[in-house]
């Protein structure tokens, strides 16, 4: 096996904080965990979010992040050396492969999302993003089933988003992915921070929408919210399938694991709070429904700002943000594909870039068509871009996320974790272990289990 190893490193600690918050806070949440919120009842489905946040999708961010640094190699080969190096089975090695499965599925189908980005942004900017007197409701509506529903524009558009990717990352680790990160996070903070103050000054609704989002009515849990909100904190933190792994192979050694999970943790944690703080008492104020679903952002919040004033400013810096939201996210699915590919091949970050991107593309064909001509093409009564976002968060995340906890929990001594996630000898280290081993595997084995009821 020849592995050309030539690895390059994020630039600090904190350049490596803005590249993984980048990765975390994506459309998963700005654009789906409103949405899901709405639908699931508010406050309480973000009170368990926040539980499986800190028991645990935390301590995996962490285990990831350490098996990176010990592999020091793309995901597969990380983990086959990781395991066979203490008597353990190569097929752990398998592990790797559900994360790139993962990746390449999520990918295909945030193409098609991020597009919708582009194509919005581009209304707003130009104009167009105005009801110029027809009924509002009607007029977004339509324009939203355009976009998304005429494939030689939506195929258009999710190109135009896999392009810029395929630029950002073949541009290299620290030419490419932190480049960007380093000048759009602190602009995705400022955007979203100036929503959340307009929202706060500009209308009455901001204490509804507090009440909404954080008093939690326990009895409005079902079953079904348990568990989405556990399968969202895995898919709006980017674990369970090795894209943290990789980017933590990048890691340079004198950077603590925890405090850095934290910080990204609590981050993401942040964006996913403050976009609800800049959506919702716009969606209360205008007398529209929480629940509208996928459509909220794309159909509600125009109808909204086409009826406030400097509303275009609005929707320039809402679908500005929610572009930066997702291209600082693809990234993160992209690269462990390109490693693999690079590392096992000619050495060549281009050419594996290039070949992974047609690939993704190729699939990403597929789900836009289920949004017109192949909508029908059902299978467990959903069609492909559903079935997909199913099978990533309910299933492969949770089992991915679950064989990591038990690899990192399991596999490695304490001599080898401790130290190294610097929390050298404290309580922390502990609390770590106890919660891959038992905590995380535990809670995951119940999503995995109602998830496939
Ligand atoms: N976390 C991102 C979001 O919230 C999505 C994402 C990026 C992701 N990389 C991932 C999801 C890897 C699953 C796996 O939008």
């Amino acid at each position: 096996m020849s592995i050309k190893n030539r690895r390059e490193q994020w630039s600090s600690r904190w350049a490596f904080i803005l590249v993984a918050t980048g990765a975390a806070a994506g459309l998963g949440n700005i654009w789906k965990f409103p949405y899901v919120v709405g639908e699931s009842g508010g406050g309480a489905f973000i009170l368990v979010y926040l539980v499986a946040i800190a028991l645990v999708a935390l301590p995996i961010l962490a285990a990831e992040l350490l098996l990176g640094r010990l592999g020091n190699h793309n995901v597969i080969d990380s983990l086959r050396r990781l395991a066979v190096g203490r008597g353990y089975s190569a097929h752990w090695s398998k592990l790797g492969w559900i994360g790139l499965l993962a990746v390449f599925i999520v990918l295909s189908f945030y193409g098609v999302v991020g597009g919708w980005t582009i194509a919005y942004a581009y209304y707003a900017l130009s104009g167009a993003l105005s009801a110029g007197g027809a009924a509002p409701a009607e007029h977004f509506g339509v324009l939203f089933g355009r976009t998304t529903g005429t494939p030689v524009q939506a195929l258009g558009w999710q190109t135009a988003f896999m392009v810029a990717t395929a630029l950002v990352v073949g541009s290299g680790v620290r030419h490419g992915i932190e480049r960007l990160c380093r000048w759009l996070m602190p602009l995705l903070f400022v955007l979203l921070v100036c929503l959340v103050v307009h929202a706060a000054l500009s209308n009455g609704y901001f204490g509804v929408a507090c009440r909404f989002l954080f008093a939690a009515d326990v009895s409005k849990l079902t079953g079904e919210s348990v568990l989405s909100a556990v399968g969202h904190a895995f898919f709006t933190l980017s674990i369970g399938v090795g894209a943290m792994l990789t980017f933590g192979s990048y890691l340079p050694e004198r950077v603590g694991l925890t405090a850095t999970a934290a910080t990204v943790a609590g981050l993401d944690t942040l964006v996913a709070l403050l976009a609800g703080l800049a959506i919702f008492p716009v969606v209360f104020a205008h007398g529209m429904e929480p629940a509208a679903g996928p459509g909220l952002v794309f159909v509600s919040l125009p109808i909204a700002f086409d009826a406030m004033p400097a509303g275009q400013l609005l929707g320039i810096a809402f679908f500005a943000l929610l572009f930066v939201a997702a291209i600082t996210s693809a990234p993160s699915m992209l690269e462990p594909m390109v490693e693999y590919v690079r590392e096992r091949g000619t050495g060549s970050r281009w050419r594996a870039t290039v070949l992974v991107v047609c690939a993704v593309w190729v699939l990403g064909v597929a789900q836009v068509m289920s949004f017109s001509a192949w909508s029908d093409v059902r299978a467990f009564g959903r069609n492909l871009f559903e079935l997909s976002d199913f099978l990533v968060s309910n299933i492969l995340l949770p089992l991915g996320g679950l064989l990591i906890a038990l690899f990192a929990g399991w596999m490695l001594s304490p001599t080898q974790t401790n130290g190294r996630l610097g929390i050298a000898g404290s309580f922390l280290h502990g609390v770590w272990r106890f919660s891959l081993r038992f905590v995380a595997p535990l809670a995951l084995l119940l999503v995995l289990v109602s998830g496939l009821r």
